[in-house]
Parts: C-alpha cells; sequence; structure tokens
C-alpha cells in the first residue's frame, strides 16, 4: 500500500476526534499528478482516507504544521518528518456501502492515509439520491456535483449565512429554483423586504403593497387584542388594569362577536375573544368610540345616557370617517336637555386611532381591501388560497413598501397566520404534512433579532423553528449578522449554508451553532470566494465546500455599476427629483 501513488504519510496521534499525520518524506512533491490531475498536499479542507480492512474513513485537514502538535520530549525523541496534518474525522464507508457520516471504529497508530481523488470524491458524493437537489458542485472539482437531502433541508431547517456581497440571496435563489424545478407539488412562502428577488422568479407569485395585480393584505384583525391595542393607541398589554383598556377589548370583542357568519365558515360566538382572528371593522371600531364621546343626551347621569336617549342629528359615515352629529349641548352647568356625554373613556384612543387610519401607509393592515369585514368579498380561506393554494408553487411577499416600524408586526402576523393554517390544517389532504411548506426569510437579523425582547415576529418564527417540523412547515433564515439573530433559532437550524463571513462575532456563532464540530471548514469563512459556501449539517452526507452557481435572471440586489455611473458627467435639471418625493410621499412607485 505504500507503494501506492496515493499513500500519503501515517498516523502519529489519535484523539477522539481528530488525528495527526506525519507526512512520508519519500513523497516527491507537494503536489503529486495522480491520473493527469494535480493534488495540492496539506490544504485545508481537503480530504484524506484511512484504508483499514474494508473500512474506509474519511478525514479533513484542517492544520498543516512543520513540528507535531504535542511536542513534548518524549514525542520529540521520535524520528519525525517534518510536514504534519491535523485531520478532523468525518465518516467512514464499509465495502462497497455508501458514506455515512460519524465514526465506529477509529483508526489507530501507525494506520496508513492517502489522498483522496476525484474517484474517491464521487464514491463520498455519490449519485443523486431520490429526494435529493443539487446545490452546487465541489469547490475541489466541477464535475462533482454536492447535493442535499430535501426533506432534512426543509423539515429540520437551514440557514444561509454570510457578509454582504457573499452572495447569500443568489445562493438562496438557487436552493429555491432547485426545489421549484423538481417539485411541482413543492410550496415555498419567502419573505422579501427589500422587494429583491420578483426578478430572479418570474413564474412567481408576487404579493405587494399598493400592487393593482397582487396587492398584499394583511387584516389587522389578524392580530391579538394586546398587539392590536398596542399598534393602534400604544397602549401596552400592563394597561390591562385600567379601566378605558378593558372597555377597549370589551368593545373589539362584541365587534368581532357580531361578525360571526363568515364566509369560510359560521364561527360560533360563545368562542370567540377579543384574540380571534374574526373580521371586524377598524373604521367602525373609530365610529363607535368618536360617537360616544361626542353624543348628547336627553339625561346626565353616565349610566342612563344610552344609544336610545341619545340626541342625534346624523349617524355621519364610518367609511370615509365621518363622526356622528348630536344636537349640541349648552354649557355643562346648564340645566337644559341636551346633556354632555359623560362616556369619555375613549378620549385618548379615539385620535389615536383616526391618525392610524388615515395614514395611507398602514392602509394594508387597517384598510385590507377585499378582506376588510365580514361583508367584504373574501376571508381568510381566499388570503390562504392565494399564498399557498395556488398552483405557482413560490409566493414572493415583497414587504419593500411595509413602513420600518410595522415590519416586526407584518412578519409576525404572516408566521403566525401560516402556522395557524399548518397546525390546524395538519391532516388535511391539501396542506399540513401533507403538502409542506417552506418559508423563507431574507435580511433576517432585521426582525429575528436576539436583542429585542418585544419582537413579534421572533416569537412566531422560533415557533415555527422548534414546533413546525411535526405538522410540514420548514423554515430557512438569510442573514448577514448571525450574531443578531436569535439563539432559538440558530439552535435549532439543521443545516448551515456559511458563505463568505468575515466578522469574527459572526464566526464563532456559525462555529458553536453548527452541528458537526467542524471548526476547521469553519475557519475557512472568511476567505471564501463571493459565491462560495461551506455546508454542514443534517442535509448533506459530509461537510463540504461547495461553489454556487450565478443565477440568471439576478435578483435586484446587484451592485450598482459605480465606475461606470460616476465616469459619466450628470446635467442639471431643476424638474430632477420631483418623482422621487411624490414616491416618497406616496410610498408607492
Ligand atoms: N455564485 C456566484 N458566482 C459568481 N458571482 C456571484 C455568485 N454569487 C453572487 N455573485 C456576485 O456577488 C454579488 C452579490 O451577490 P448577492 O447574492 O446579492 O450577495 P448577498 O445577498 O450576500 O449580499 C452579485 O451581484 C453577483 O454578481
Ligand atoms: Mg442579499
Amino acid at each position: 500500500m505504500k507503494t501506492e501513488i496515493t499513500y500519503l504519510g501515517h498516523i502519529i496521534r489519535v484523539d477522539s476526534g481528530t488525528v495527526e499525520v506525519e507526512v512520508s518524506n519519500d513523497i516527491p512533491s507537494a503536489a503529486p499528478i495522480i491520473n493527469g490531475r494535480l493534488y495540492k498536499i496539506g490544504q485545508i479542507g481537503t480530504f484524506i482516507k484511512i484504508p483499514i480492512g474494508n473500512i474506509t474513513i474519511y478525514g479533513i485537514v484542517s492544520s498543516v504544521s512543520n513540528t507535531p502538535n504535542k511536542s513534548d520530549e518524549a514525542f520529540l525523541k521520535y524520528n519525525f518528518g517534518s510536514r504534519f496534518l491535523t485531520i478532523q474525522l468525518v465518516g467512514e464507508k464499509i465495502g462497497d456501502d455508501d458514506f455515512e457520516k460519524g465514526i465506529g471504529t477509529y483508526p489507530t497508530i501507525n494506520d496508513e492515509v492517502h489522498i483522496v481523488i476525484e474517484k474517491d470524491l464521487f464514491d463520498i458524493y455519490g449519485k443523486k439520491d431520490a429526494g435529493a437537489i443539487e446545490i452546487g458542485k465541489h469547490s475541489s472539482s466541477e464535475n462533482l456535483s454536492v447535493y442535499a437531502d430535501l426533506h432534512k433541508l426543509v423539515l429540520r431547517h437551514c440557514a444561509i449565512l454570510g457578509s454582504t456581497g457573499s452572495g447569500k440571496s443568489n445562493t438562496t435563489v438557487c436552493i429555491l429554483k432547485a426545489i421549484l424545478d423538481g417539485y411541482q407539488g413543492s410550496r415555498v412562502i419567502l419573505v422579501d423586504p427589500h422587494g429583491e428577488y420578483s426578478s430572479a422568479f418570474p413564474d412567481a407569485k408576487v404579493f405587494k403593497i399598493n400592487e393593482d395585480a397582487n396587492p398584499l393584505f394583511i387584516p389587522f384583525w389578524l392580530m391579538s387584542f394586546d398587539e392590536l391595542a398596542y399598534f393602534l393607541v400604544g397602549a401596552k398589554p400592563t394597561d390591562d388594569q385600567k379601566p378605558d383598556y378593558r372597555l377597549f377589548r370589551e368593545l373589539v370583542t362584541n365587534l368581532k362577536k357580531e361578525n360571526c357568519a363568515l364566509k369560510a365558515g359560521v364561527v360560533n360566538p360563545d368562542f370567540v375573544t377579543a384574540d380571534s382572528p374574526i373580521p371586524f371593522s377598524a373604521r367602525k371600531l373609530w365610529h363607535e368610540m368618536n360617537w360616544w364621546l361626542n353624543a348628547s343626551f336627553t339625561t346626565t347621569k353616565k349610566d342612563e345616557q344610552t344609544r336610545e336617549n341619545a340626541v342625534i342629528e346624523n349617524e355621519g359615515d364610518c367609511e370615509s370617517l365621518v363622526g356622528a352629529k348630536f344636537t349640541s349641548h349648552l354649557s355643562t352647568a346648564s340645566n337644559v336637555s341636551p346633556y354632555k356625554t359623560q362616556h369619555n373613556d375613549f378620549y385618548s384612543y379615539e385620535k389615536k386611532i383616526l391618525s392610524r387610519l388615515k395614514d395611507s401607509r398602514y392602509d394594508f393592515l387597517f384598510n385590507p381591501g377585499e378582506f376588510k369585514d365580514a361583508t367584504s368579498p373574501k376571508d381568510l380561506h381566499n388570503l390562504l388560497n392565494e399564498w399557498i393554494g395556488s398552483e405557482k408553487k413560490l409566493a414572493i411577499l415583497d414587504l419593500s413598501g411595509v413602513p420600518f416600524e410595522v415590519l416586526d408586526i407584518t412578519v409576525g402576523l404572516i408566521t403566525r397566520f401560516i402556522y395557524d393554517s399548518m397546525f390546524w390544517g395538519r391532516d388535511e389532504t391539501y396542506t399540513g404534512k401533507n403538502r409542506p411548506l417552506l418559508l423563507a426569510y431574507e435580511e433576517a437579523h432585521n426582525y429575528l433579532n436576539k436583542n429585542d425582547n418585544n419582537s413579534y415576529s421572533k416569537i412566531a418564527v422560533e415557533k415555527v423553528f422548534k414546533e413546525g417540523r411535526k405538522f410540514g412547515l420548514g423554515a430557512l433564515v438569510i442573514s448577514q449578522r448571525p450574531s443578531e439573530i436569535s439563539e432559538t433559532i440558530l439552535a435549532q437550524v439543521g443545516t448551515f449554508i456559511a458563505l463568505r463571513l468575515t466578522n469574527s462575532g459572526d464566526q464563532s456563532i456559525v462555529k458553536s451553532s453548527a452541528p458537526d464540530n467542524l471548526n476547521s471548514l469553519i475557519d475557512l469563512l472568511p476567505s471564501l470566494r463571493t459565491g462560495e459556501a461551506i455546508i454542514v449539517g443534517e442535509a448533506i452526507k459530509i461537510p463540504s465546500r461547495v461553489r454556487l452557481k450565478l443565477n440568471v435572471p439576478r435578483t435586484t440586489s446587484e451592485d450598482p455599476k459605480l465606475v461606470e455611473k460616476w465616469q459619466v458627467a450628470h446635467p442639471e435639471n431643476t424638474e430632477n427629483y420631483k418623482v422621487v418625493v411624490t414616491r416618497i410621499r406616496q410610498q408607492k412607485f
């Protein structure tokens, strides 16, 4: 065996997961040519093999040195060569069986170590198994496809991490394309905060705020009462003791109870609470508050000031936000009817709600078109059918028009609603376990921040990572700041696709979260080329350094051509920027 051309050296030390190899001094060059192909010895991240009988153990070079790792004196008496490799063991192959991750038989001192040639790599990576997708090509061989187990990639969750410009968006497109092209029943929702993906997926259904074709609506009545109170009037759940908060809750509950005959099916009002996702009109809510605040009555006592005793001239119109008109009362001191209202509970809420409802930036929430209230043409089953029930396998939720202050709650509502639909539909033929779904979160650090204790989206997404698998819901997070992402989420990620990552804090998070203990590969992260990734975890047979294909058409996140643009002089024109300012004002292209 030592005479074989692939012979590299022998083992001088064995630890639990690593071995140390002394490279034979007889190897003539640091780059032997085997079968016409050049192999460089001692390249970090490359493979070696240790044949022991009919078992072959495989490992990855993690460090190279000219002295052995443990240079105590007894060790040094031994006549050492001049090159030493530390190898992390990754898996083994028994006879003609497939390569398996993990080590059953450990090598021992003096076992031979060989270079892994292309044929061995084909043995490891093998053919495309059923239920696999091609992610890219192995960095050391253009002919070698790297496959991922689709089931584990999706349902054990996945993360694509890398500094800005390292190729995350392109990697996301690669993976989603492989899924969508290979599986006609696949379903993916992509949460796209910068609206960059629609150009890369011409066939996808794109939902966007203010877009005529497929407008994105997230009905506000999907919010729990605490969320609603916070977003409409800035009240906190700790205000629960205040009478106006309690009355507000009562009012919302009653409005919901009135709306139980719904298009998706009748709901028993006894089960309805202020938190139930039941439609009601936010305008009606405002109108009701406004009514009690401005009413005048034939009596002065608060508990006798009822609807029947009001002195009303006209009801106004809730749709156009016109309050009811009452015969004006005389001065408070006067003893003549009509009397001023004593119902002042909603005094601070009413104006805040009005200003929310008038702000067109929030229309996708508070004025959700055909999902507005129970009389509207559509209900939540229509929303689900549009997002995840259509023949289009990919729905892109373009959140580029969502004001930053509501991005968190928006992602939270989307996630919770999809989660609930998978949970309560888990045994239906057309969803749940029978038709799994992948939720992908681009720019996840923006709304899944571990330091944000009040993040609605984080709570909802963490739940998907913890529980989603059981009823067919998988998730993918994409981020340039893994160190800012919720630890609960990272701990549940089964497969890491790590692109170039320069920040050391981010690297150590990947190092500590990555499932296989392969620090040597993770140490390569700062030196990866654009579009090159280290993939570790459950979906992949062996941790690998992979090159991803550059996709066409691309996402719109591509860098502007700065030099080219700066070479051209720009003439002055005072008409410039008018449309820009109008767009800022209308928040619409
Ligand atoms: N696999 C690749 N091969 C070659 N170039 C790539 C590859 N992936 C990305 N790029 C280049 O890098 C740029 C940034 O890629 P992008 O996916 O937008 O990065 P990120 O999302 O990490 O910021 C792209 O404009 C593209 O030109
Ligand atoms: Mg990107």
